[in-house]
């Protein structure tokens, strides 16, 4: 679906809006009945996936569509409870579209296992000898996940470092693995606690804790977009935004916000692709504060011509295999959706989504607030509430934001006046 198309599409009735995506993504009837269907992840799956399960939890999937990332239009699910996001997130797809959308760079699919040593007899002696022995360390945790090695993923380095601790000098391990397409967190960790007496061995130490680390520095995502000064009213608002955007880059208070406004699109993108959001946002703010000051994870600049130039950097450990992707039945589909055949690409298309959706964040906050459009959202929500429908939805909706009286009260009032 076009970028350009946005606004049309949030104007369809529902029923319109998901013909629209099963034709776009070439959806069966089935996988279309499936999206339909609160009840698709089943009662008997559902006690399957975590402990003592009482029932299931649902909330809305809506697409942002047209997000244009390395020249291909993508439709993007987000699963979310917040207003506004699914829009303000299309709405950055738009604004970039005129200079080609976002163009993203990664440095592939590599994650990190830790294995922390203590009681290591010489520390600096025994890093050396950890480095000397890479090639059976690799041999080892390679053989512990043949299938990842089939699909060209496995070991491919190693870092070692020393940490003073009250307890002694910690040695610490980074075994470094191309997970590929999957988010790699039990390949990770089988092959922590499977080379851990191996490593003991070669250092005489006691491996204490063998886990990934959700600070994925090998597995960034970079994107980038150039908004036109036109698409923002004039240059005068491409400086109040970059002044916006700078104060999360010198304030660690503001950057928590920013930060959140970026998760607002990640953290949705990855529930609906059936990827784990507490290791995402635990890799995207530990990054945030890998300088040693909590900051924002983009950069907005002016460039030459007067236009915004709009960048973010972040790991992005999320898969297209494996975990809950396979077993609950919504994700597989969310992904068709998205149309993306790899976990990079996936990871290239979070990313750009986070970035659109605070790029329309900072245009709001540096021009009218954000207030306007909470309120906006905040009206269709009371309206439906009071179960106006229809055209008499859409009078009440603009009655109350015309007299910027937005409340449940008033929103009974004007139904009982209108109906
Ligand atoms: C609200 O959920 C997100 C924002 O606060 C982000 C920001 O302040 O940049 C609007």
């Amino acid at each position: 679906m076009p970028t350009s198309d946005f606004v049309t599409f949030s104007k369809l009735p529902y029923e319109e809006r998901l013909n629209e995506i099963v034709k776009d993504a070439g959806l069966t009837e089935e996988e279309k009945a499936v999206l339909q269907d609160a009840n698709s992840l089943s009662m008997a799956k559902a006690d399957k996936m975590i402990d003592n399960v009482i029932g299931r939890y649902t909330l809305p999937i809506g697409m942002a569509v047209g997000l244009r990332v390395n020249g291909k239009v993508h439709n993007v699910p987000m699963v979310t409870e917040e207003p506004s996001v699914v829009l303000g997130c299309s709405y950055g797809g738009y604004m970039a579209e005129p200079k080609g959308g976002f163009f993203t760079s990664t440095t592939g699919s590599v994650m990190i296992a830790q294995i922390m040593l203590l009681n290591v007899p010489c520390p600096e002696n025994a890093k050396a000898k950890v480095l000397e022995h890479e090639a059976e360390i690799k041999e080892l945790c390679d053989s512990l996940d043949p299938v990842l090695v089939r699909f060209g993923g496995g070991m491919v380095g190693l870092d070692v470092r020393t940490v003073p601790s009250s307890k002694g000098a910690m040695v610490i391990v980074h075994l470094k693995v191309d997970t590929r397409d999957a988010m790699g967190a039990n390949a990770v960790n089988t092959m922590a606690e499977g080379v851990a007496p191996l490593i003991e061995k070669i250092t005489g130490g006691e491996a204490y804790t063998r886990i990934l680390s959700n600070l994925a520095v090998h597995r960034l995502v970079r994107s980038r977009a150039t908004i036109v000064k036109e698409m923002l009213g004039g240059e005068s608002t491409v400086d109040r935004i970059c002044a916006t955007a700078e104060f999360a880059e010198v304030d660690p208070f503001r950057a928590a916000t920013h930060n959140k406004g970026i998760m607002n699109a990640i953290t949705p993108i990855v529930i609906a692709t059936g990827n784990d959001f507490r290791a995402v946002e635990s890799g995207c703010h530990s990054y945030a504060a890998y300088g040693g000051q909590y900051t924002s994870l983009t950069h907005f600049e002016k460039n030459a011509d007067g236009d915004l130039e709009c960048s973010i950097e972040t790991p992005m450990a999320v898969g297209t295999v494996g975990g809950v992707i396979k077993s609950h039945p919504m994700a597989g589909i969310n992904l068709k959706i998205m149309g993306v055949e790899t976990a990079e690409e996936l990871a290239s298309v979070i990313v750009s989504a986070g970035l659109s959706l605070e790029l329309s964040a900072l245009r709001s906050l540096a021009t009218d607030g954000m207030q306007k459009g909470f309120l906006a959202g905040q009206a269709r929500s009371l309206a439906e509430q009071v179960g106006a429908e229809g055209e008499l939805y859409e009078k009440i909706v603009a009655k109350m934001i015309a007299d910027k009286k937005v409340s449940l009260e008033y929103a009974q009032e004007l139904f009982a006046q209108m109906k």
